[in-house]
């Protein structure tokens, strides 16, 4: 049995100037492979010690039991402040909570119903759209998933040309964006992240921009009672139950970029490993073309029907986390495993070893989707699968994102068929987002 693309890992020992190089080049393929046997491992650098936890009862205590105790890092942040702002993403305490109270509502179970129709929308279009031949994936999968968030914030697809535009220029905020997550492993002093390349500044002054023109108009539209009923109406008009405070046009800006950024890069990248897996894979992707004939009408009661095709999302969530690690800061002394972790210190989580621990998973390099139906598989849900974080802090789209994903899966198999393309083999590499190194090449044709 043929096992999916995984990084290869580095020797267990190599020089920190090595370490850096590696680094620089992927985070993936720059750790050792006993990182998925460890229980935890701690990297020492010069200015501050870095612990990456894959014990489930210390990942809990960091997300779950006390999150205030670890902040998201402020060296991590650095990186994405010149686009995101002040937004939920990168912001802590009592800013943070009042975000979330302002900003949960619009992603409740009932509201997911009601956006499902521009869901459809923009799955209908992404197959309209998909021409046969030998194409690159992710292009395909990242148009997509911008379009679901356009069109279920703002009721506008991707053609409109303001979310054109926004999403062009994100292209290139990534293309001139550093890794964020380097600053938190290496040696580098706290203000070595602030200098940004001007390029990177420059394209984030531009999208934030375009994306004031949305919310600005947005604003007007509220006022005059023309707004439809979307979810970028639904967070402006919330108040805070604690405060009676709305967000501001201006902070309603920080919150899209987060949306748009946090919204379509992870589900593009899940989309396009899945499409793979299943070209890898073929007799799960007749199972799953079958299954799609349930998609007959635009109700939001056929996604309980496409329960090959969420367990199949589900399992590529586990082999390729679109977010592979997270940090956060110690706020306080705490011990972990019996070593001291000082104020400062930062903790790493990591979906990417955890989804394939081997001391936790059986077959962890294997494409199971059967595990998610096993007593076995639920028990290692519970204990060690977090591709949306955990506790309080987890992915406000998490809800949607199971929604719109095995939607737009089920109904591209509906009418295409993907196949490998011989000598294409990705290779996992982690950007902002986990992506291919040389993108994900398919064959794609009709039905
Ligand atoms: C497959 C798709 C997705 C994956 C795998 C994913 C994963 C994650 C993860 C791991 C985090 C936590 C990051 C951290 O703590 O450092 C997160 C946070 C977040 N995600 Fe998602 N996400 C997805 C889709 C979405 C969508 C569709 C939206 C919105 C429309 C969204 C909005 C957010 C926001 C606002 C946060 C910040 C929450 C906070 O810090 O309080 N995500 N996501």
């Amino acid at each position: 049995m043929i096992l999916p693309p995984k990084p290869p890992a580095r020797p267990d020992k190599v020089s920190l100037w090595r370490y850096v190089k590696l680094f620089r080049q992927d985070i993936l393929s720059a750790q050792p492979a006993k990182l998925y046997r460890a229980w935890m491992a701690e990297f020492r650098t010069p200015f501050f010690r870095s612990f990456m936890v894959n014990d489930p009862t210390l990942v809990d205590l960091v997300l779950k039991e006390r999150p205030d105790d670890f902040p998201k890092s402020s060296r991590v942040s650095e990186g994405l402040r010149p686009l995101l702002g002040e937004s939920v993403f990168l912001t802590n305490g009592e800013t943070w909570k009042r975000q979330r109270r302002i900003i949960d509502p619009a992603f409740e179970g009932g509201r997911l119903r009601d956006t499902f129709p521009a869901m459809w929308a923009a799955s209908q279009a992404c197959v309209a759209r998909l021409e046969e031949g030998i194409i690159e994936i992710e292009e395909v999968t990242s148009h997509a998933a911008a379009d679901v968030i356009f069109r279920t914030l703002f009721s506008i697809p991707i053609e409109n040309e303001i979310a054109a535009e926004v999403f062009n220029e994100f292209r290139d905020y990534q293309r001139s964006q550093p890794i964020v997550n380097i600053a938190a492993f290496l040696p580098l002093p706290r203000w070595m992240p602030r200098f940004f390349r001007r390029r990177t500044r420059e394209t984030a002054k531009s999208v934030r921009n375009l994306i004031a023109r949305l919310t600005q108009a947005r604003a007007d539209e509220i006022a005059a009672g023309t707004a439809p009923d979307d979810l970028a109406t639904k967070i402006m008009t919330t108040a805070d139950p604690e405060t009676g405070e709305r967000f501001t046009p201006e902070e309603m800006v920080d919150q899209v970029a987060i949306f748009f950024l946090a919204g379509h890069e992870t589900s593009a990248s899940a989309l396009a490993w899945t499409l793979y897996l299943l070209a890898l894979y073929p007799e799960w992707q007749e199972r799953l073309a079958q299954e799609s004939a349930a998609l007959n009408k635009c109700d939001f009661k056929v996604m309980s029907e496409l329960k090959l095709s969420r367990d199949v999302f589900r399992e590529a969530l586990r082999l390729y986390p679109p977010v592979p690690m997270m940090v956060r800061e110690a706020g306080c002394p705490h011990t972990f495993r019996g070593r001291e972790v000082k104020t400062g210190s930062q903790i790493v989580l990591s979906p990417w070893h955890l989804h394939r621990h081997e001391r936790i998973w059986a077959r962890p390099d294997a494409f199971e989707p059967e595990r998610w139906q096993t007593e076995e598989g639920r028990r290692c849900a519970r204990e060690a699968y977090m591709p949306f974080s955990a506790g309080s802090r987890v992915c406000t789209g998490a809800g949607f994102a199971m929604v719109e994903g095995p939607l737009i899966l089920s109904m591209l198999l509906k009418m295409f068929r993907f196949e490998l393309v011989e000598g294409r083999v990705p290779q996992p590499v982690a950007h902002l987002t986990v992506r291919a190194k040389d993108g994900i090449w398919l064959k794609v044709s009709k039905r």
